[in-house]
């Protein structure tokens, strides 16, 4: 069923009451200034992907766009990123402005716990004053604990297949739960495990570039005993927190009804967005959903996709996807957050198209029962895109890398009216 045909099935009901609308970002994305594993292979990495990147990328319609900045070394340093260590102030004002009444966020584990044991009073102070200013704004914090990046100290230790990590991890996510659990319901432990154990040790493009299969096998296992940990860790500090881990899940279908296709699907599935989950037992309170890609594979892994519209990354838009995505069993179960959902769009051409689209599949999959609870766009601010660097524009606000003035896009006005009205009618 393609997207159109979802008119036919449409009943444009509002969302219920007290739904959390808003959007994310992670600690290393936007602050600026952080030390972490990722820094440092920043650094070393530079000059190789800008060398990279005509290679990559020039498949992409906005190559011409980009080339500059993609193949400028400078593009890989997250630097001072959009300076919202500093600005996080003005950009919830944006953000309150704007309607939101969520707004999800990551603690820089390496600004914490700089050294092994060693906490940052004022570093603890500065995310009190975060979780204050969102308050402030009528905004519900949804606290991220680990979107990616590791205290240098940890990285040396052998980082998150080090079977140490649960414990380190978890001690932290206690630590921060004593802190600010007053002030906090909702925590994310982990967020997107899956990516990381992908890129970083199956395909072995992300720090620390560890391309093994048994590396890949001990992270599932260590990433997940340290969910776990730290899930049990809160709980015993904050008996009413909602705890739970950000969940990528890839829209995996067969490209043709035959027996191959559909194994290979099955395998790609249960290796994606199964198993993770499996080893994570009963440790959840909600389910966090994270949406971006499709994959219509054909034996033998070969991914065939219609690819009709294509962000500035050359990812498929296929908002159909989430709405299979939510109608698996388990999300039937718990309350389920949409707590990542974006695309890369510098015109700001497809935003708005983007956002309703999703949101009318998961409107639909809300009618059919699945209690979904809330939906954060990704990101409120374009962001330092990892090994992609800045030019991918996923924000909903805009931002002038050379001034950090900050721009509302269009579309971030028609996800404004979609909440004001509580309803895709506006
Ligand atoms: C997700 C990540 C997030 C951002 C978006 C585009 O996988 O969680 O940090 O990079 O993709």
């Amino acid at each position: 069923m393609n997207s159109n045909n979802f008119e036919k099935h449409k009943n444009l009901g509002g969302f219920p009451k007290g739904f959390l609308w808003g959007s994310a970002t992670s600690s290393h994305q936007v602050e600026g200034g952080t030390r972490n594993d990722w820094s440092e292979w920043e650094k070393q990495n530079a000059e190789r992907l800008a060398q990279e990147a005509e290679k990559k990328f020039n498949h992409l319609s906005n190559w011409t766009d980009i080339k500059a900045q993609a193949q400028n070394p400078a593009n890989y340093i997250s630097g001072r990123a959009c300076d919202h260590y500093n600005r996080y102030e003005e950009d919830f004002d944006i953000a309150q402005s704007l309607g939101h009444n969520v707004h999800r966020f990551s603690i820089e584990w390496s600004r914490i716990e700089p050294e092994e044991g060693k906490w940052d009073e004022k570093e603890i102070e500065h995310y009190r004053k975060v979780i204050r200013a969102l308050h402030e704004r009528g905004m519900e914090p949804f606290v991220t604990l680990w979107h990616w990046c590791i205290p240098l100290w940890m990285r040396d230790k052998g980082g998150v297949t080090s079977k140490e990590f649960p414990r380190y991890f978890a001690r932290y996510a206690e630590r921060m739960a004593q802190e600010l659990g007053n002030d906090v319901k909702f925590w994310m432990t982990l967020n997107e495990p899956t990516s990381v154990i992908i890129n970083s040790f199956m395909l072995g493009v992300w720090p620390p570039q560890k391309k093994s299969v048994f590396f890949t096998l001990r992270a599932y296992k260590t990433l997940a005993q340290a969910h776990r940990e730290a899930y049990y860790a809160i709980r015993a500090v904050q008996k009413n927190a909602q705890i739970g881990f950000g969940n990528i899940l890839k829209f995996c279908e067969p490209m043709r009804k035959n027996f191959f296709d559909g194994l290979i699907a099955r395998i790609a599935d249960f290796w994606l967005n199964r198993y993770f989950l499996k080893l994570t037992g009963d440790t959840h309170d909600y389910y966090a959903l994270q949406y971006y890609f499709h994959m219509r594979i054909a034996f033998p892994g070969k991914i065939k996709n219609e690819n009709e519209r294509l962000s500035d990354l050359g990812w498929e838009l296929y908002p159909e996807g989430i709405y299979h995505l939510l109608k698996r069993p388990e999300y039937s179960k718990k309350p389920v957050y949409i707590t990542e959902n974006g695309l890369a769009d510098a015109r700001d051409a497809q935003r708005e198209w983007f956002i309703k689209e999703h949101l009318r599949w998961v409107h639909k999959a809300m009618q059919e029962g699945v209690d979904v609870r809330g939906y954060f766009y990704w990101s409120l601010l374009d962001n330092f895109e990892w090994d992609k660097g800045f030019w991918p524009r996923f924000g909903l606000v805009e931002i002038d890398y050379k001034t950090l003035e900050r721009k509302i896009r269009p579309s971030a006005h028609e996800y404004a009216k979609i909440i004001k009205s509580n309803s895709l009618e506006s």
